[in-house]
Parts: structure tokens; sequence; C-alpha cells
């Protein structure tokens, strides 16, 4: 190579890196894997060394990429947040083994071996004992401020026990920071996107990019139901903001201080008491931290922790190894990307190769048709994977998917795999592409395109599958919760005719039922309760259970606070809706061409008809009302911590509905705390004062026995 080409090839790879530092950082949607970027890395590095002439002072080796979005206030690192340099195989680990020998001049070094969870990077800061601050990475130097996103963390405490100064002897220190990897659980990741799939909505891609959308997302409360969780892995006391051991001393006044930063923390003599502190106060780290003194050892480790991966509930992509020992750390030091004491070293990707059978199609509760990959089994990150999701019909045109084709399908944390890439150099020239179905697969009544959400949809109001889903959704969990009416029992009902349409539910009668073949009373009575409590759903979760096209629970709730009444959201204008947080045109426009529409007017008339409620629930008893044998009446409580199943102003209501005095701190005079979880300095003192203590789980239980006691229970009214 000349130095021509060199120059030339060096403008494409930093072309070409920015552009994937992008799609990885900003859009958390990454065109190739980890492996390929390194490459490139890695060639511009060579190209570097052997042209240092050409090299660029910004050039992306020498610095980690950014998810700075200007939408979000920024703040200054007090410390760098570096990234690891990445290893893909043994030898790698061996050379960096030996790196470490050399580098420390000792013949043997301890290390750590942990997940390498694939999440997003958090630093949080607590003063005096109070959480105050979280940044995301950034540009490594300057992250944006993502506080009150974190706050709504079930794992990270807003005030921390009194001890935790006892971690920091010296006395200037009255802050610290934590540094760790935000994700969502495979669990909570699945969830999410059944909902999603209910309401029609673009589902999340992939854990990892929904966790970085999330710790974008402006509006709290819909942070707070996702549900991220946190490990955290780095602890480090600041001075004046800045991290201790940086703060200008006579030796290092003068020096860069973000050329090489320590990363490391004096107060903790390795990375395990690191982590053990991290523990004392509450913080969860990731309990599969293992230590090795040999290579040997590290190696088993890596094996292990690679065999764990198909076990977790949630993504890691490889293991992180680290030196214990902190001096030995400091002595490292640590180039602009990376310390020097770290290395990822990077699982094989969870990828299989697969023919694509054929596509079937299955047509949603609003009539949207997808298509569904049919693949010949593959075995795939422990299990056996034979249909993957294509999303629409111009996903399937854009890829180039055709039957016949040799496909590469991933897991992305989903229970439902997807195919990211189809081999065009493994075709064989007869695949031809699908043709674009022109009539439902279920009823053969004609399809026709809806631009807006670039669907497909089957546009017959008595379509089997859209009267089956718009059922399914209706006694969802979200919407009516209807128990006892879970997948194979309302099946048979749609099969015998029973109900067509979520009003045929409340006609449903016991004479009806208790003829039907291995249906008993209890059966039929769990049943027939269920639809009765159904009226008694909050209105948000009844807007939900409408099953309006793109509206998830989150704009159910938005609609049920803005409009009271089903007339008031008919008579609602798209102008109007469109102003609503979360909506947007595109959806304002869909759900009021619905609720014009014959079907959606239909629906709720035919609601209406049968005595389901489509307003604002009345508000609850009145004090008076409240039955005074209730365990809560006059009793005087404090809540503390977050509660899984309500807000605290939820709890609060809902004490006070049954005459509790519900007060913001401990005195002499408090007789109950409900701890949450995350309970703090509140729930030390209520011990201290002997007062009675309910977790969350006593609460509710309690809870409901009031509610009966008092009359309020759904048994009773
Ligand atoms: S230690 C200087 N430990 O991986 C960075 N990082 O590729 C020290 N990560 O920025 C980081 N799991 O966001 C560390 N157990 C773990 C980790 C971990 C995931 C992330 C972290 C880091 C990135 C580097």
């Amino acid at each position: 190579m000349d130095r021509k080409q060199a120059q030339l090839r060096m403008e494409e790879l930093r072309g070409e890196i920015q552009r994937h530092n992008q799609l990885y950082y900003q859009k958390s949607l990454p065109e190739i894997s980890d492996q390929l970027y390194d490459q490139l890395d890695q060639e511009l590095q060579d190209l570097e060394t052997a042209w240092p002439e050409l090299r660029l002072e910004d050039s992306p080796t020498t610095q980690v990429g950014s998810d700075r979005d200007e939408n979000f206030p920024s703040a200054i690192h007090s410390a760098p947040m570096l990234s690891l340099q990445n290893s893909y195989d043994l030898t790698e680990v061996e050379a960096f083994d030996q790196r470490m020998r050399r580098g420390l001049g000792q013949n043997r070094v301890t290390y750590t071996v942990e997940p390498k969870m694939d999440g997003v990077a958090v630093a949080a800061r607590y003063r005096d004992g109070q959480f105050v601050m979280a940044l995301t990475r950034g540009d490594g130097r300057q992250g944006d401020v993502i506080t009150e996103n974190v706050a709504t963390f079930p794992e990270v405490p807003l005030e921390l026990p009194e001890n935790w100064r006892d971690l920091f002897p010296n006395k200037d220190v009255n802050e610290f920071e934590i540094r760790g990897e935000a994700y969502l659980t495979l669990s909570r990741f699945a969830q999410l996107n059944e909902e999603r799939r209910l309401a029609e909505q673009p589902e999340l891609a992939n854990p990892r990019n929904a966790t970085a959308g999330t710790l974008k997302t402006l509006d709290t409360n819909e942070v707070r139901r996702r549900r991220l969780s946190i490990f955290f892995y780095q602890i480090f006391p600041l001075v004046d903001g800045m991290r201790a051991e940086e703060k200008p001393s006579p030796e290092n006044v003068g020096s860069d201080l973000f050329s090489s930063p320590p990363q490391t923390s004096s107060e903790f003599p390795d990375h395990q008491s690191e982590m053990a502190a991290l523990i004392s106060l509450g913080f969860k780290t990731n309990p599969f931290l293992r230590v090795a003194s040999e290579p040997l050892e590290l190696a088993q480790h890596l094996q292990d922790l690679e065999a764990l991966r198909a076990d977790l509930d949630y993504q890691i992509d490889g293991a992180v190894i680290k030196v214990d020992n902190r001096q030995a750390q400091m002595r490292l030091k640590s180039t602009s990307k990376a310390p020097r004491w770290g290395l990822a070293f990077k699982f094989a990707a969870e990828e299989a190769l697969t023919t694509l059978k054929g596509v079937t199609l299955q047509v949603g509760r609003t009539g949207v048709i997808t298509p569904v990959a049919e693949l010949e089994p593959v075995l795939l990150a422990g299990s056996t994977v034979s249909r993957a999701t294509l999303h629409n019909w111009d996903e399937m045109g854009r890829k180039d998917i055709r039957p016949g084709d040799q496909v590469v399908v991933v897991k992305g944390g989903d229970i439902i795999p997807k195919i990211i890439q189809v081999r065009l150099d493994l075709r064989s020239g007869d695949n031809v592409p699908l043709a674009e179905p022109t009539v439902c697969p279920i009823c053969s009544a004609p399809v026709s395109r809806d631009e807006q959400a670039s669907a497909l949809r089957c546009r017959n109001l008595f379509c089997p599958a859209v009267v089956a889903g718009r059922l399914r959704h209706f006694v969802s969990r979200d919407a009516c919760d209807i128990e006892g009416l879970g997948g194979q029992s309302l099946d048979s009902f749609l099969e015998l005719g029973l109900v067509n349409s979520p009003a045929d539910l409340f006609r449903l009668k016991r004479e009806t039922l208790a003829t039907l073949p291995g249906w008993g009373d209890k059966s039929s009575d769990r049943v027939l309760t269920g639809v009765t409590q159904a009226s008694l759903r909050p209105w948000e979760s009844k807007v939900f259970a409408l099953g309006m096209p793109q509206v998830g629970i989150t704009t159910a709730r938005t609609l049920a606070q803005e409009f009271p009444s089903i007339q008031a959201l008919q008579e609602a204008t798209k102008s109007e809706l469109a102003a609503l947080p979360d909506v947007g045109a595109t959806v304002a426009g869909q759900i009021s061409d619905y609720l014009k529409s014959p079907g959606g007017s239909a629906l709720v008339a035919d609601l209406i008809s049968v005595g389901f409620l489509l307003e604002k629930e009345t508000e609850s008893l009145t004090l008076d009302e409240a039955a005074e044998e209730n365990w809560f009446f006059e009793r005087v409580v404090v809540i503390t911590g977050t509660l899984e199943s309500m807000g605290r102003s939820e709890a609060k209501k809902a004490m006070e509905a049954l005459g509790a005095k519900v007060t913001g701190s401990i005195t002499g005079k408090t007789q109950v705390l409900i701890a949450g979880e995350k309970a703090g300095s509140k729930l030390t003192k209520a011990e201290k004062l002997g007062i009675e203590i309910l977790d969350e789980k006593a609460f509710l239980h309690r809870l409901e026995e009031a509610r009966q006691d008092s009359g309020q229970g759904q048994a009773s009214s």
C-alpha cells in the first residue's frame, strides 16, 4: 500500500468507524458485531502506526464514541468514563496477563473476573448520603444529566444508611460517585414487548437499545414503568466534585488530568473490597465475581461465565478481567480510551445460520398483518428456534428476504428471535420474493395498506382473527384482567360462537357455561366473577381495553387523565389529541379515526349497552362511609421507599380512604411504617422506636383485608 492508498483507506475507515459509533452510541442499533468493529479500529490503528503523519488529532482510535443528546443538559465527569479493550480469544487473554506481569514486574498477578453486562454505563453521585445526580457516559469527559430517570430505578437508593461515612475516613469527603451498568432484565423486556405487540406499537429492538432509549426518555413515569435494573462496579470518593486523588496536588499540577487518569481509588485495597463496600451500602453488584491468581484459573472462570450466559435473566456479552490490586492499577494507568489494567473478553455472538422455509401471516386485533418467518429448526443460545418475527412487509422488502434463503438469526433477548441478515452469497438462483398478499389469510377479505404504520391491514371487522385478537386484548392483564379467560377457554368460547365481541362476555350466562363440556361451577364462577369485576377496573385500563390502534398502556393512561369519559374522548379533535404527551399527529389520527369508524363506535355502543361504564370511576368512599372497624382507621402511618404495585400517593389515598392519617415523617405518634424497596433512614428510625413495620406484601394484605372490612372490597361492592 502506498501513501496515497493508505490515506484513502484511513479516511474511509474513519468515516465508517464514526458511522458505527453513531449507530452504537446514539441509536443503540449497531449494524455490525463488536468484533467487526474492533477489526476496523485495529486496521486504522495499524495504518496510523505505519503512517504516523497521516494520523489525525481527533482520530476515532483515540476517543470513545459519544451518546450525547442535545435534549439533555450535560455535566463534566468527576473523572473520565473510559471504555475497555476488547479481546476475543484466550491467546489475547494470555498476552494481557503477560503485559500485566511485565508492567508490574511480578511473576503472578491476581485478577477478578465478572460478567460484562450488555447495558449502558451510568455514573451516580451521592452527597451527604443523598442521591444527587446521575450522568450517562456521554463522550467520556462530559455526560448527559439523567438524574430524575435514574432516581426511578428500584435499585438506586435515594438515601443511604448513616454508615456510608465509615467507608471514607477522610473527613473532607462528603460526596462519592458510583458507576455501573444499567440494563433491562430479559423478562421485563419480553413483557414490555408483549404489551407493545398488543397495542400494535413498534417493538423495542433489544434490551440494550431499550435501556439506552429509556435513560433518555423525558417522561419519568414511563421510565419508572420500564423498571430498569443496574449493577454497580465502581465506587470512589469525591472532593469538591472531583475524584479525590485527581484533585490537583503539588505533584500533579500542570499535568493533564484527563490524559492519564488513575481510574482507581485508594480507599479500597483491591477491587474485591470495592465491591464489598458497594454491597455494604445496599448497592446491587453482580453476584458472579470470581478471583483468579493464575492463567488456568482465569480461563476456567471465563469458560464458566460463558456457560452461565444462557441461564441469566440479563444479557452479558463477555467477561471483564481486572487487576485486583488497586495500587497495581494505579501504576498501570490508562490510555485516553481505556484503563490498561482491565480487559473485556467478548463471547461469541449468539447467532445461527438456517434456512427460511416459508413465511406465514398473522392477523392482529386491529387487522394488521404481520409476516412470520418459518425456519429450519436451529439451536441458538441454548434453545431451538423455528420461528422469527419479520415485523412488517416493508422490512421483508428492505432486507430482500425470500423463502429458501439462508438467513442469520439472532436472539435479541426477546423470546422471539429475528433475522438480521440474508446471506445473499448463498442464495440459489430460483428463490423468488414473496408477493404481497392482496387478501387476508384468515377471512379472504381484501387487504389495504396503512401507509403511516407501513402495515398491511385486513379491514373486515368480523375477520375471526380480528375478533379473537380484540377479545384476547380485552381480557388481558393490563386491560380488564379477566382471570379464568386465559388462552384456551377464550378460544373454545370463540369456536362455539359464544362470544364475538367484548360486550358478549357480559352476556354470558351461568346456565350456558354449566352445559359446556368440562365446565363446572367453579370455573363458571371464576369467569363470571372476573367479568363482573371488569366493570370495576380503573378508567385507564378500560381505555386500554378498547384496543385502539397504537394505544399502549402509557397512552391509555394519558388519554384517561385528559378525558374523563368515552364521550369526551369521542368528541376530542385530532389536534387536541395530538397535543397530548407521547401521542403525536399519527397516533392522534388513528385514535380519532378508530373511534369514529363503524367498528370502533359499535364496540363502544355495545359495551355501554351491557352496562360497562366507560368513564372515570367515582371517587372512593368518603371517610364517614369507611366502616370504623378496619385496621387502618385512625392509625398514624408513614410511607417510605418505593412500592412496586403503586405510587406512594396512590397508597396514601388508599389508606386515607380507610381513615388512616398518613404523615411525612416519623415522630412519637407514628404507629406504622410502610417500608417499600430502598427504604433508608426512616426504616432505621422506625426500628429504633419499635414502630410496627409493614413490607409491601404485608401492606397489600392489610389493605385488602381493611377494604373488605370497610365495605370497599370488590367482593362486597
Ligand atoms: S469496569 C474504565 N465492569 O463495559 C471502565 N465495566 O466496554 C471500567 N461494563 O464502560 C469499567 N460490565 O459500561 C466494568 N463488570 C463490568 C462491566 C463494565 C459492563 C461496561 C462499562 C464499560 C464498558 C467498557
